[in-house]
């Protein structure tokens, strides 16, 4: 059975992610563009076992789907050139507050069109992505985004607003993760521990609290009140983090991040 097809245009972190997913899924050439950085690849194709090419637009027209990997900056330009040599293969792109309007007011009409919304965990197939359609998706269409996303990790297929809402949790929630680990691996290491073994207790705590959230049917509530015995230890820390409004402070950040991609910042 003949391979799909895909141009992957960019060839940074989140393309390189993606690459990673349809390698390991095996059910597509990949053929991969970027804007200058003819060193970058040599990597990718070094390391992925991929086509390259510094003239992507003269391939265009022997592909099934084009994967858009650039700054949300840099798509006007992109989506410019792209028109000129597109002949109705499916667009998709996972760029930040790129969104399904905006890919077909700068395409030829009836694209068909989808906006993808990853994460980094794409890199271990353990992306939780959100994505939405466009007018001139098939179910065909539909079929291979979501192949090329289970091949990064879950997904969810939600509207354009929803994706615009929830991306600075699935998207840069991350990021907070991070942060929060950050803090807490930097306490283990003042009790003595070195920064390598304190990682390894805080991830695996991590993992552990996310394992009890994906399987155990308790909402974060009860898991909290199973760990919180009254008057005790965890307890007297949650309260702290209410006297200092953490609740709050996540709101407030998420709905910044939100302003911050409509262009509505503060
Ligand atoms: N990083 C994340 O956590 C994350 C999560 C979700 C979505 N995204 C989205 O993913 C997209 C890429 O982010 P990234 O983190 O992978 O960025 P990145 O590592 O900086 O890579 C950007 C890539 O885009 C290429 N590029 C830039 N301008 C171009 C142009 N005019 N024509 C063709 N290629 C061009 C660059 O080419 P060169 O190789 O020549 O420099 C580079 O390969 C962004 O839109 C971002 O919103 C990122």
């Amino acid at each position: 059975m003949s391979k799909e097809k895909i141009l992957m245009i960019g060839a940074g972190r989140m393309a390189q992610a993606i690459i990673n997913g349809l390698k390991q899924a095996d059910f597509s050439e990949i053929l991969v563009g970027n804007n200058t950085n003819s060193e970058r690849l040599e990597e990718v194709e070094a390391r992925f076992g991929v086509r390259t090419t510094n003239q992507w637009q003269n391939h265009v027209s022997d592909q099934d789907i084009i994967i858009l990997a650039v700054p949300p900056e840099a798509h006007e330009e992109v989506l410019t050139s792209l028109s000129e040599v597109i002949d109705g293969q499916l667009v998709l792109t996972v760029a930040a507050g790129i969104d399904v309007k905006y890919l077909e007011a700068h395409l030829p009409e009836q694209t068909p069109v989808s906006w993808l919304m990853p994460n980094t965990a794409a890199s271990k197939a353990e992306s939780m992505t959100l994505f939405t359609l466009g007018h001139y998706v098939t179910d065909e269409h539909e079929y291979y985004i979501e192949k090329i996303l289970f091949s990064i990790g879950q997904f969810k297929k939600l509207t354009e607003q929803q994706v615009h809402q929830i991306t600075p949790i699935t998207g840069s929630g991350p990021a907070f993760v991070y942060r929060f680990a950050d803090v807490l691996i930097k306490e283990v290491q003042k009790a003595g521990v070195t920064e390598v073994v304190a990682k390894q207790l805080v991830a695996q705590m991590v993992k552990g609290a996310s394992e009890m959230l994906t399987s155990d049917l308790k909402c974060p509530q009860d898991l909290m009140d199973e760990v919180a015995t009254p008057g005790g230890v965890t307890e007297k820390g949650l309260q702290v983090l209410d006297e200092h409004g953490f609740d709050q402070m996540i709101q407030e950040a998420i709905r910044q991040c939100v302003d911050f991609a409509s262009g509505n910042e503060d």
